[in-house]
């Protein structure tokens, strides 16, 4: 296998900035592309919420110079070689020196994203050529970088540099197109001859991930189902005509994870270890995790966790819709951690004091405590409406906690359904999204933890037996590339 030169552009990158997947896709990618021996760079915006002090980023580059239409934006570099490929962090005071990556602290969407991530697009190629970083392959994720492989085509197919680099785009969710009024256009740099309904025009405004898709030399997303229902007029919210212009330049390749960081073994973040052999640590961290949440110490009643980002997708209203009567008329605990809209922070954060002792929630962001309600709890619900690949219930497969998920995306392609005359499979899979049918499989797993426990342990063993690592999803990424090496195309 030849080694590669290439540079992976994303907005979030694990453990420097992170809102959700995508940190730790990008994160496990880059180390696992590095470790195979591939010459790997990692771009970032330089947030002010990057701890600078604890990743030991160093100045780099100044100034780097970076034209935006007709505007030259003036930014620094600096650079971090913390554990895994170097990474360089593009400095601009006044776009990334805020506390949030996308939204501020009330989740509203900065007004100017459109500028800010069409910037970094192009100052990651800029500073690609000003280090003499030649990179075979450029790989952008989500529609905050996919600018970037428009801006190869059209500046700088010819360039010395840039000129001999493929690029992949990579969908993590299609539900976020980067949608922005066309006065923004100029700006971008992009030229008015490609304001076009096959490129970036939607409905007389930019669609910046329309522009990626048709850039990109091959565009991917998270999972093979996830591809599959993105090329249904149903599934790709308005997508499936530019994606299925891609034809078989569209794959799905399933999310690797990092199991140095996700692995009950040697989960740093636990007071207590396991392995398939020896179990008795899981039964610790339940006891643990109950008392942490103040739930009755009980370690024969089910425990059901929930950790998400609360948004519409996570189809958490379909719970919310459920879970008072799951808990009346079930003998089951739930450990729900969570933040994002404000109706559901609402209404799952005083939930405890109504069910004390069988729910237990926290309302923010805690890495700690997702680690031990993943470990701790007997089975995690993810009830989506659609999940691009989603990566919890791959971490808890590791744990030995059995995912109960709505079959949609990588939800299905990673969790196989429960046989019960055989006690075959890894977890609970349900299709309706409706609250009765979360409460049903609620009460299916629930009686499969009382009335079979030895299908429990079965369930339990095959899914610890999974094996998702990155060393394997990246050998399929590196077969991406080539593709897309090969099938370079010139477009201006
Ligand atoms: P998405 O990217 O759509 O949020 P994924 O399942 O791919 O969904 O990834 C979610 C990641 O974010 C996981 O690593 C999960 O543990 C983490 N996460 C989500 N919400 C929280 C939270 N409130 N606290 C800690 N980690 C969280
Ligand atoms: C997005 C998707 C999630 C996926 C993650 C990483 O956030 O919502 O399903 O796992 O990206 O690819």
């Amino acid at each position: 296998m030849s080694r590669l030169k290439i540079a992976l552009l994303a907005s979030e990158c694990y453990p420097f900035a992170k809102v959700g997947g995508l940190a730790d896709v990008v994160g496990g990618l880059g180390r696992a592309l590095h470790a195979a021996g591939h010459e790997v760079v990692v771009i970032l915006p330089r947030y002010a919420a990057i701890d600078g002090a604890r990743f030991q980023l160093e100045p780099f580059l100044s100034p780097l110079g970076v034209w935006m239409g007709n505007t030259q934006e003036w930014c620094a570099v600096q650079r971090a070689t913390h554990n895994g490929p170097p990474t360089y962090f593009i400095e601009h005071e006044h776009y990334f020196g805020r506390p949030g990556l996308y939204h501020d602290p009330e989740f509203y969407d900065y007004q100017d994203n459109v500028r800010r991530f069409g910037f970094f697009s192009r100052a990651a190629l800029q500073l690609c050529r000003d280090i003499g970083f030649a990179p075979d392959i450029l790989h952008a994720h989500d529609w905050q970088t996919a600018l970037s492989p428009a801006y190869l085509k059209i500046w700088h197919w010819d360039d010395e540099y840039l000129g001999g680099a493929a690029s992949v785009l990579t969908i993590h969710n299609l539900a976020h197109q980067g949608r922005y009024s066309a006065d923004e256009y100029g700006y971008l740099g992009l030229q008015w001859v490609n304001f076009t309904s096959d490129k970036f025009e939607e409905f007389g405004g930019i669609n910046m991930l329309k522009g990626g898709i048709y850039y990109a030399d091959l565009v991917t997303t998270v999972s093979p189902t996830y591809a599959n229902e993105t090329r249904t007029p149903i599934g790709a919210d308005g997508f499936a005509p530019y994606l299925a212009r891609r034809g078989a330049d569209y794959i799905g390749i399933v999310n690797g994870v990092d199991y140095d960081q996700w692995n009950p073994a040697l989960d740093r973040y636990l007071p207590h270890h396991f392995t398939p052999q020896r179990m008795a640590g899981k039964a610790q961290i339940k006891a643990a995790l109950q008392e942490r949440m103040q739930l009755e110490p009980d370690p024969n009643v089910p425990l059901i966790g929930v950790v998400s980002r609360f948004v519409d997708q996570k189809g958490l209203d379909l719970l919310a819709g459920s879970i008072e009567a799951i808990v009346s008329d079930m003998r089951v605990q739930f450990a729900l951690l969570g933040a994002g809209e404000k109706g559901l922070e609402w209404y799952f954060g005083p939930l405890p004091g109504r069910y004390p002792g069988r729910i237990g929630s926290y309302i923010g962001y805690h890495e700690e405590l997702a680690h031990w309600i993943v470990a701790g709890a007997d089975f995690f619900l993810m009830p989506s409406y659609f999940e691009p690949c989603g990566l919890n219930q791959i971490y808890a497969l590791k744990y030995g906690t059995l995912p109960i998920v709505r079959a949609t995306g990588g939800l299905d392609d990673t969790v196989q359904q429960y046989d019960e005359t055989t006690g075959s499979g890894t977890g609970f899979k349900f299709w309706q999204a409706t609250q009765r049918a979360v409460y049903d499989v609620v009460g299916w797993a629930v009686s499969t933890y009382y009335d079979r426990p030895q299908h429990m342990h079965k369930l339990m063993a095959s899914a610890m037996a999974q094996d998702f690592s990155w060393t394997s999803q990246a050998e399929v990424y590196v077969e991406a590339y080539q593709r897309a090496l090969a099938n370079k195309r010139s477009l201006g």
